[in-house]
Order: C-alpha cells, then structure tokens, then sequence
C-alpha cells in the first residue's frame, strides 16, 4: 500500500497568541508512506525538495534516519495500538522552508501520521492524531492548523488532550508573509525566552488574546492593531531575527498596516494588512532587509481553510 497526504504550511502565535493561535497557509508538503515489500529492508526516509524554492537547506534539517521526527510521530501510533514500524519507505517532497517559523517539522509530522493511520485502517481519531503529534512537536498552535486547516484557538491540556476552536479569518485582511534568506532553528528560538515573566506583561498579552478574538470575529481593524503585539516571546526574539525591529519601525505609519508580527519562532514575518498597499509594504520589507544583505522571499497569501488532506491510496 502507499498512501500520501499533502499538508500545508503553518504560521503560529500571530503575536499575542504564543503556542495557542495558529494559521494554516497555502504552501505545501506532501509526505507519502510506502509498505515496502523486502523484509528486513526497516524505515527508509527521503526528502525531495521542490526547486522553485531553491532551499538547500531542507535536505539537511530533517533528520535522515528513525530518529526523525516523521519517524517518532508513526512509531507513537503503531506503539498505540501494540505494534512497531518497519519495512516502511517515507518521502516527503517538500515545498515548505524549513527553519523560518512556517511549520515544515508541524507539517512532516502531520503528514507522517494521517498517511500511518490510513496504511493501519484508522486507529486513531482526530483527537488522538492532535495528542500524538502535539507530543512530538511540544506545542500545538502549527499542529493543530496542519491537521483542521484555517486559524485556531489551540490548547494542550495537562491531561495532553489538544482542544482546539476554529476563528474565521475576515477576508479583506491580506497575510503578507516574508521569508528571509537566513534560518532560525526552533529550538534555538526558544531558548532564549525565560522560565518567567513580569505579571504586567502576562496582563498584557491576556488584554491582547481577547483583542484579537474580539476584533477577527468582529472584522474590527482598529482592535486588531492593539491586538497585534506581543511581550510574552516577541521581545526576547528580536536579537535572533535582525531587520524586525527595523520593519516593524518603517511599517508604524503605515495606515493600512494592522500589525507585523513574527511568524512562529522566526525568522519569517507576517504582515497584517487591508485595502491595496500591498507594493508599498512589500517594498518597505524588502529595503530594509537588503540594506542587511538579507535576501527576502515575499507572498500575500490567503488562509488555507482545509488541513491535511490523503491526496493517494493505491
Ligand atoms: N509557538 C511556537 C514558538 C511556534 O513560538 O516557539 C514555533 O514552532
């Protein structure tokens, strides 16, 4: 059997919303399982990256061998249900940067999982799939809208249950999502927030959080410019991703511009916009980067409303 699942890319927190609002994006990898028909051949995994992006980068960052990620999301569901992988060819062509804040690993694990179920005749349910793959990854705001699609409200429960709402993007909001020539890796991302912050600032991004469901549910663009900030990782970040600063700054007065904000761990921003400035924006960003000899891909994207999807079962 040889299943494939196409799985799209992903932008987490969307400034107040740190590891609980995420946003699926029409970008894609798509992750195919083999049963391979040798025995004692074990787990293969390739990646093929897709050549309009030209990143380099993603054959090296997802692990090659069963420590990968891929590999530890397919081995929790079979351990699930009793049983171990093996003799299982796994591909992922991939068409999502990896290490730029926009759910490549979200999307591998993802992919990997709904094509294991599938192969094993549905084990798991939506809400053991959510918990097996927030396990893996550690927080479920790229999860969560990997497997529903559209923006969510996500949470990982003590019990390790991931409870999730779908928000409704208002359509007239552009995402502008810029993605420079340089890699940020997670785990180095997180390292520099503290174990601990100044109540004020968690008063603040609480204040925000209710902003930012009130103003999307509501199409509120004012709200949504107070709603766009963040004192909870954002801060901490900005040593990592050199230019943000300097963007946020350039975008301040901008009038159609309702916030820019990192997208995930960084180093991809995303900008929140209405009506036609789009050149503008794009512009500003891409100045102020060049002038740090940062090369930046740039897309004005819409919501991707669907999250993973078995696109081949022969
Ligand atoms: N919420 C996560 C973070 C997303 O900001 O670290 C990145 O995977």
């Amino acid at each position: 059997m040889k299943i494939s699942v196409k799985v799209p890319a992903t932008t987490a927190n969307l400034g107040p919303g740190f590891d609980c609002l995420g946003l699926a994006l029409p970008i894609y990898n798509t992750i195919t399982i083999e049963e391979t028909v040798l025995p004692g051949t074990g787990i293969e995994i390739n990646v093929l990256s897709d050549d309009s992006i030209k990143d380099d980068l993603i054959m090296e960052h997802i692990p090659m061998d069963e420590n990968s990620i891929i590999y530890k999301a397919v081995e929790l569901l079979y351990n699930s249900i009793g049983q171990t992988p093996s003799e299982l060819k796994i591909t992922v062509q991939s068409q999502i940067p990896v290490a730029r804040g926009l759910g490549s690993s979200a999307s591998v694990i993802v992919g990997g999982l709904i094509a294991a179920n599938e192969l094993l005749g549905h084990p798991a349910d939506e809400v053991a799939l959510l918990s097996i793959a927030t396990e893996v990854e550690g927080h479920p705001d790229n999860i969560t809208p990997a497997i529903v699609g559209g923006l969510v409200l996500t949470s990982l429960e003590d019990d390790g249950r991931v409870i999730y709402k779908k928000l409704d993007w208002p359509d007239e909001w552009n995402i502008t999502v810029c993605i420079p020539d340089y890699e940020l890796p997670t785990d180095i991302s997180r390292s520099v927030l503290p174990k601990n912050v100044p109540l004020e600032d968690a008063i603040f991004n609480a204040k925000r959080m209710g902003m930012f469901v009130q103003a999307v549910n509501t199409k509120d663009a004012e709200l949504m410019k107070l709603a766009l900030q963040d004192k909870l990782h954002q801060p901490y970040r900005m040593k990592l991703v050199p230019g943000l600063e300097n963007i946020i700054d350039n975008l301040k007065h901008e009038e159609n511009v309702l916030g820019c904000v990192l997208s995930g761990a960084g180093p991809a921003i995303i900008i929140i916009s209405q009506k036609n400035d789009l050149e503008k924006i794009k512009n500003i960003v891409k100045n102020t980067w060049e002038e740090m000899n940062v090369k930046v891909n740039i897309m004005t994207l819409p919501v991707e409303k669907q999250g993973a999807q078995i696109i081949n079962h022969e």
